[in-house]
């Protein structure tokens, strides 16, 4: 058997009276079939290889790819990532995981927001003649990426003549419009498997060079990944954490915080929300995911989760054997004599669990997912278990994973509001719906 970096305990979350919201043995009996036939569906579309984004992680070429691209960019020091949602969040989450010493490059992101003092903040930060802006967008189309692209385009112009050099395409391998605009002036480009949506995509050219240019070890974070969802062990775990979620929603506790004790795991968070929001939001349904950050939120959201609406469910993420730990060998002050010889791991670790008993104490469930060590293979695992988990879920709800029509909705508003061709109905509508609500 393979020994996982990341494991999860449901054992809070179980219903142990009558006043607690955990799962209870009745709704176990209710949703079993619903449970078991959507885990039978998703484990046959796994047999059949269906999933682009555990399939892909089986080709070697777009490892091989990445780093032959990596490799001519030896005279940058800065990589500029410019990319939103599945196109940066996971990056984000690489570097606060996994973050080494002295890495190749600093890599700085920019592209999710088109607020201006972001531009002049960047500004701030880079030397252009050594860097390296990396435009990820499968559709390359969104608003977002797209004008940043045409605007650093145009100033790199002004300031350096051999400006293409400047710029790598993360994109389609066929469609959008960066494609013939990388192929027209000779930019070095990437694909984005073509089977593999934005919010799956960080084991793709997307993450992947983000993480070489910050001296992630590539082979061990899809390692990690792929070894992870070709385990019956491994599965059959993200299936019980899957059933959990759905046993949850069905007692309609349909809002799930995230809670992290790790600094390293606060991007991850968001690339989580992510995953949750569009995966699962959809048809009237789905699990709202929500950020929290231990133990600051301990002093903040707790009093909530513990006293407030019942609403919500937690994850609490923690790292067992953390990169450095720091011991309180010396206290002279009578009153915190009891600290003495903690270290900051060990408090950490009691922050956690004295939230969690407090939590099941009022009655409110929670799951603990851990990981022995913050490694390039524990990473790689902790994306493919929610990955896998979120598939799962959506199965039980029996709504579409992998698509997002929601956002497409708001893309195509911008599109029309923008003045771009093709979105002249979109843009009539617009006009009713502000006569409608605004006037
Ligand atoms: O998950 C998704 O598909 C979306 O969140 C996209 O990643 C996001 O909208 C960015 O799209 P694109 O990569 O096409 O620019």
């Amino acid at each position: 058997m393979v020994d996982f970096e990341c494991t999860f305990d449901a054992r809070l979350v179980q219903s142990h009276d009558p006043k607690d919201h955990g799962i209870t043995a009745q709704t176990k009996q209710q949703t079993a079939d619903v449970t078991a036939t959507a885990i039978a569906e998703v484990e046959k579309k796994f047999l059949q290889k269906e999933y682009g984004f555990v399939e892909t992680l089986k080709e070697q070429k777009y490892l091989t790819e990445t780093r032959e691209v990596f490799e001519q960019l030896d005279w940058v020091s800065t990589m500029v990532v410019v990319g939103i949602g599945g196109s940066d969040l996971g990056a984000r989450a690489i570097q606060d995981g996994l973050e080494v010493e002295n890495p190749p490059m600093q890599v700085l992101f920019h592209g999710d927001t088109t607020d201006p003092v972001s531009i002049s903040r960047l500004f701030r930060r880079i030397d252009l003649k050594s860097t390296v802006f990396v435009i990820i967008s499968k559709s390359g189309q969104t608003v977002e990426t797209m004008s940043q692209y045409v605007f650093l385009k145009a100033y790199v112009h002004k300031h350096i003549e051999d400006w293409a050099r400047h710029f790598v395409f993360i994109t389609d391998p066929e469609g959008g419009v960066l494609r013939p605009e990388g192929t027209e002036h000779g930019v070095l480009m990437l694909p984005i498997p073509p089977g593999v949506g934005g919010r799956f995509s960080v084991l793709t050219p997307v993450g992947l060079l983000p993480a070489l240019a910050m001296g992630v070890d590539i082979d061990a974070l899809v390692t990690g990944a792929l070894k992870a969802a070709e385990s019956e062990t491994f599965r059959k775990m993200t299936q019980e954490f899957a059933a959990t979620q759905y046993q949850l929603y069905s007692q309609g506790t349909k809002v799930v915080a995230m809670m992290p004790y790790a600094v390293q795991l606060e991007e991850f968070c968001r690339w989580f929300r992510q995953l949750w929001a569009e995966s699962l939001g959809k048809d009237n349904k789905g699990i709202l995911p929500v950020q929290a950050r231990g133990p600051a939120d301990q002093h903040s959201q707790a009093q909530f989760y513990n006293q407030g609406e019942p609403l919500q469910s937690l994850f609490f993420l923690r790292i067992l054997q953390p990169a450095a730990d720091f011991t309180i060998e010396e206290v002279d002050i009578e009153a915190m004599s009891y600290l003495k010889g903690h270290s900051f791991q060990e408090m950490l670790l009691i922050e956690q669990e004295a939230t969690a008993l407090a939590l099941k104490k009022a009655g409110r469930p929670s799951v603990s997912i851990t990981i022995q060590r913050m490694t390039a293979q524990g990473l790689g695992e902790l994306f493919m278990f929610f990955e896998l988990a979120v598939v799962y879920v959506a199965e039980m709800l029996g709504v579409n994973a992998f698509d997002q029509p929601g956002v497409e909705e708001g893309k195509q508003m911008m599109y029309a509001l923008l003045g771009k061709d093709g979105f002249a109905d979109k843009k009539t509508e617009i006009d009713q719906l502000r006569q409608k609500y605004q006037s």
